[in-house]
C-alpha cells in the first residue's frame, strides 16, 4: 500500500538509479525474519521451501541484500548472476520500464562486482532461508565453461542451490551454450566442481527454445540429474507492446511474457515427464499467475519485473492469495497441485 505512494517519485528516476536507491534502503533496513513454513511449503531437490515464491536472479546482482529479501516473505531469494571477474556491463541507458505494458527491457550485461566481492558477503551471511546462487561467465573470458566451473566451486559452499544461467540474451553467444554438445559438457564441469556434497545444480533456460532444443535439455537435465528446470529468463521475442521503450534491443520481462514463459513451463513439463522439478518464472505478478505456473507443472515460482510496479510487499501478497487458492481448489499441498492442470 505504501508503495503505491512513494512509486511515482521512484518512476520519476531513472530505473538504474532507482534500482541503486532501492538497494542501498534495503541494506539499511533491518532484515527481518525468513518466512517460516506454510500451508503452502514444498521440497523440492532436497531442500525444504517455506513456500513457493522466490525473488528471480538480477534484482541483488550481488548479493548485497538476500536477508532483507527472506524478510518481506519471500520463500527463497536467487542472488546473481554473478562472473568471476567484476565486469561493467553494457553501456548505459540499458534499464528500461514499459510502464504501459508492465514491462521491463533491459540489456545489462552481468554487470557485477565479480566473485570476489560477492563472497566476502555471502560468507559471512547467517544461514537463514534459502538462498540460491545465480552464476554466469564474463563476456571476454576466453574459455566460458571454465568460468562456470570456477563459480561453482567457489559459490558452493555458500548457496543452497547454484543456478546455471545460460539464457541471458546479452551476453553475446552465452546461449549457444543452450546447445546439446554444449550443454553435457558444461553441466558436466558445473557438477564437478560443485563437490559430491554440494548444493543441487539449477538450469536456468530461455523462452526463446525452439522444440528440438527444449526436448534435447530436458533429456540432460534428466540424465545430469539436476535439481531444476528455471522456465524462463528475458524474451528476445516482442510481443505487441505499447510503450516508447518497446524497439529497445535487450531482454523483455514483466505482463508480455507470462504466456509465453506459460507455454515453455508446459512444453518442458512435457518434455521432462515430471521427472524434474521444475520453476516457473517471467510475468508473474499475482497469486492467480503463480498458481496458473504450478498447476501446469512448476514446483516452485519466481518474479522480477512485477515488484517494480507492485512493490516488495507483493512475496505476501501472493503466498496469501495462493494460500486461498489452495483451499478452493481442494489440494492438501502444493505439491499435490503440481502439474494438475
Ligand atoms: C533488470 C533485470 C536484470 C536481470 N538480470 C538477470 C541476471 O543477472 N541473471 C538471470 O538469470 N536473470 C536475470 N533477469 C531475468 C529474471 O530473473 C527473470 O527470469 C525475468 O525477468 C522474467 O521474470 P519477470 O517477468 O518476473 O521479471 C533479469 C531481469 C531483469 C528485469
Amino acid at each position: 500500500m505504501l508503495y503505491r505512494l512513494i512509486r511515482p517519485a521512484i518512476f520519476a528516476l531513472d530505473p538504474e538509479r532507482a534500482h541503486r536507491l532501492t538497494i542501498a534502503a534495503l541494506k539499511w533496513k533491518p532484515a527481518g525474519t525468513p518466512p517460516a513454513p506454510g500451508p503452502l511449503a514444498i521440497d523440492v531437490a532436497g531442500l525444504r521451501f517455506p513456500n513457493p515464491v522466490g525473488l528471480a536472479a538480477g534484482f541483488d546482482k550481488d548479493g548485497e541484500v538476500p536477508d532483507a529479501m527472506l524478510g518481506m516473505g519471500f520463500g527463497f531469494v536467487e542472488v546473481g548472476s554473478i562472473t568471476p571477474k567484476p565486469q561493467a556491463g553494457n553501456p548505459r541507458p540499458r534499464l528500461f520500464r514499459l510502464a504501459e505494458d508492465r514491462a521491463v527491457i533491459n540489456r545489462m550485461g552481468f554487470n557485477n562486482g565479480g566473485a570476489e566481492a560477492a563472497l566476502a558477503r555471502l560468507a559471512r551471511r547467517e544461514r537463514r532461508g534459502i538462498l540460491g546462487i545465480n552464476i554466469g561467465a564474463n563476456k571476454d573470458s576466453p574459455d566460458r565453461v571454465a568460468d562456470y566451473a570456477t563459480m561453482a566451486g567457489l559459490m558452493a559452499p555458500h548457496a543452497d542451490y547454484l543456478a546455471v544461467n545460460i539464457s541471458s540474451p546479452s551476453t553475446p553467444g552465452l546461449r549457444a551454450l543452450q546447445d546439446e554438445g554444449a550443454l553435457t559438457g558444461l553441466l558436466d564441469a558445473v557438477i564437478g566442481a560443485r563437490g559430491v556434497k554440494g548444493p543441487p545444480v539449477f538450469l536456468k533456460v530461455a523462452p526463446d527454445l525452439e522444440p528440438a532444443d527444449i526436448d534435447a535439455i530436458g533429456r540432460i537435465a534428466v540424465e545430469k540429474q539436476l535439481g531444476a528446470l528455471i522456465v524462463s529468463n528475458t524474451t528476445i521475442s516482442r510481443p505487441p507492446l505499447q510503450s516508447r521503450y518497446a524497439g529497445e534491443a535487450g531482454g523483455l520481462s514483466g505482463a508480455p511474457l507470462r504466456l509465453l514463459a506459460l507455454e515453455r513451463l508446459r512444453d518442458f513439463r512435457k518434455a521432462t515427464d515430471g521427472r524434474i522439478p521444475l520453476i516457473g518464472v517471467g510475468g508473474i505478478a499475482t497469486a492467480e499467475d503463480a498458481w496458473e505456473r504450478i498447476r501446469a507443472g512448476a514446483s516452485l515460482a519466481q518474479l522480477y519485473s512485477a515488484m517494480i510496479y507492485e512493490g516488495p510487499g507483493i512475496a505476501r501478497r501472493i503466498v496469501r492469495g495462493m494460500e486461498a487458492l489452495l483451499r478452493r481448489d481442494g489440494f492438501a499441498s502444493v505439491a499435490e497441485a503440481v502439474g494438475s492442470e
